[in-house]
């Protein structure tokens, strides 16, 4: 009796993720946190004392997602009500921040809202709830002190775990929110960085993916003040004993230094495998956008990376239909896909957010013609994804099998290119890279049996 007394007391939290890698990482950072406070975890909101909304501002439809889910969650919290039980809703990540003055309006029952800079600040924000419950507090400041510095240690990584190196962007891309959502470039001390892979390293931990919305712009200090590069960073973790595997994403192409290239030569645990997005093949388009590089500049970049290593695999971002795109212009892109051959890429229509230079540019691109040209440059980019998974049938890759698969005694896995892959493999090989032939491809799986 007494036990289950105990169990009810204990606080259950939900968290949901939308948006990107950054944002996931945020939310296990979320997750240590309440868990520091004595939370457990669930995975079902109709159970949670506390709900986490962390959200994506990035297109419209994103946000919107988020809205439309908080009216359902809104449901949940009162029939929970009616059956005397509090639930306290959150609001975190970029939507806050671009939203601010909408939330109380569009959800009044939220609790609290906080932008991705102030998160660290949940547990005094709780505890002013806990006092007095009923009005919403927002928090949406770009702080002085980095976030990084109040959180708990992951003991839970997993096997492959994400690390904020970098947040923040000074490029202002004029169809892009992350420069206000996420304020300015900041670095984190390279020595913070280190630490924190070797504990995840030490908590079980084989691949590390350093992350930043601008991820190859670090600039972090060392022990001296001096100022390190991502190719410094890189150098430094690969020799921490334990750690097979380094990725970083996302970078942006004139941020490609020569020393960064050149890790992709020397650096044996750093993976074959490149997000770099390019969004656009012409100049014009380029230019309107406010990237700092051409379409040429992009395919030196690409070369080189080849060069420095020839088995490397690209993936990249699209956006089709900017503002004044016209027919040539995406011509001009299908060709530059065609020249790079990528593994792997997203792509999206352009969508007007309100505040970025490029929603009041004239010339806004028909969404009939956007859903054309997307279909057309989806179909080649499939093509080349499957052509290059099918490539990799009869080859033997490391696989790092990182969870049960779907189905009796399959494990999930990642070949370097990030490939999904699923064997039929006993489980003394989850949380190990094992040597697996490829034996089928489709476009977002392969298949794969132990290399006898
Ligand atoms: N920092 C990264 C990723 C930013 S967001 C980078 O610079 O590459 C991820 C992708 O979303 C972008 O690369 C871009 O392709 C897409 N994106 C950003 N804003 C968009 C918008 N307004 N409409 C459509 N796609 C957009
Ligand atoms: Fe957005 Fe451009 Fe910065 Fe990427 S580089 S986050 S697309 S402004
Ligand atoms: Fe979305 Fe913010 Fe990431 S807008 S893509 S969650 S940086």
């Amino acid at each position: 009796m007494i036990k289950n007394n105990c169990e009810k007391s204990v606080k259950q939290y939900y968290i949901k993720t939308f948006g990107c890698q950054m944002n996931v990482y945020d939310s296990q950072r979320i997750a240590a946190i309440l868990e520091s406070l004595g939370y457990q975890a669930t995975d079902r909101a109709e159970t949670a004392d506390l709900v986490i909304f962390n959200t994506c501002h990035i297109r419209e439809k994103a946000a919107e997602k988020v809205f439309s889910d908080l009216g359902r969650l809104n449901l949940i919290r009162e029939s929970r009500l009616q059956e005397g039980k509090d639930t306290i809703i959150g609001l975190v990540g970029c939507v806050v921040q671009a939203e601010d003055e909408q939330i109380a309006k569009r959800a009044p029952f939220v609790d609290f809202a906080t932008g991705p800079l102030t998160y660290h600040r949940i547990p005094e924000i709780l505890e002013k709830i806990r006092r007095k419950k009923g009005q919403t507090i927002i928090d949406t400041e770009f702080p002085a002190e980095a976030k990084f510095d109040f959180l708990p240690e992951n003991k839970h990584p997993g096997v492959c775990a994400f690390l904020a190196i970098q947040e923040g962007c000074n490029n202002f891309c004029t169809y892009c929110v992350v420069p206000y959502t996420r304020g300015a470039e900041y670095s984190r001390p390279v020595e913070d960085v280190i630490t924190e892979a070797k504990s995840l390293v030490d908590n079980g931990c084989l691949e590390i993916n350093l992350l930043g919305q601008n991820v190859n712009s670090y600039h972090g200090e060392d022990k001296q003040g001096k100022e390190r590069d991502l190719a410094y960073l890189l150098h430094r973790l690969s020799e921490i004993d334990g750690l097979e595997r380094l990725r970083y994403t996302t970078s942006y192409p004139a941020d490609m230094t020569d020393d960064l290239i050149a890790c992709h030569r020397d650096l044996k645990k750093l993976m074959p495998y490149l997000h770099l997005p390019v969004q656009s093949g012409s100049d014009n388009v380029l230019k309107a956008m406010n990237r700092r590089h051409t379409s040429g500049d992009y395919l030196k970049i690409i070369d080189k990376l080849k060069t420095a290593n020839p088995e490397i695999g690209l993936s990249s971002d699209f956006i089709v239909g900017f503002p004044g795109e016209t027919d040539t212009d995406f011509k001009a892109t299908l060709e530059l896909v065609k020249k790079v051959g990528y593994i792997q890429a997203f792509s999206f229509k352009y969508s007007r957010r309100a505040g970025t230079p490029a929603a009041i540019m004239p010339n806004q691109v028909a969404e009939k013609v956007k859903t054309e040209r997307l279909e057309i440059l989806q179909d080649l980019l499939f093509s080349h994804q499957l052509q290059f998974n099918q490539s990799c049938v009869g080859k033997t890759m490391p696989v790092l099998f990182e969870s049960e698969g779907k189905g009796k005694n399959m494990l999930f896995g990642r070949t370097p290119y990030m490939q999904n892959l699923n064997a039929k493999l006993d489980k003394k090989y989850l949380n190990k890279i094992v040597n697996i032939e490829i034996t089928a491809a489709g476009m977002n799986t392969l298949s794969g049996q132990l290399k006898g």
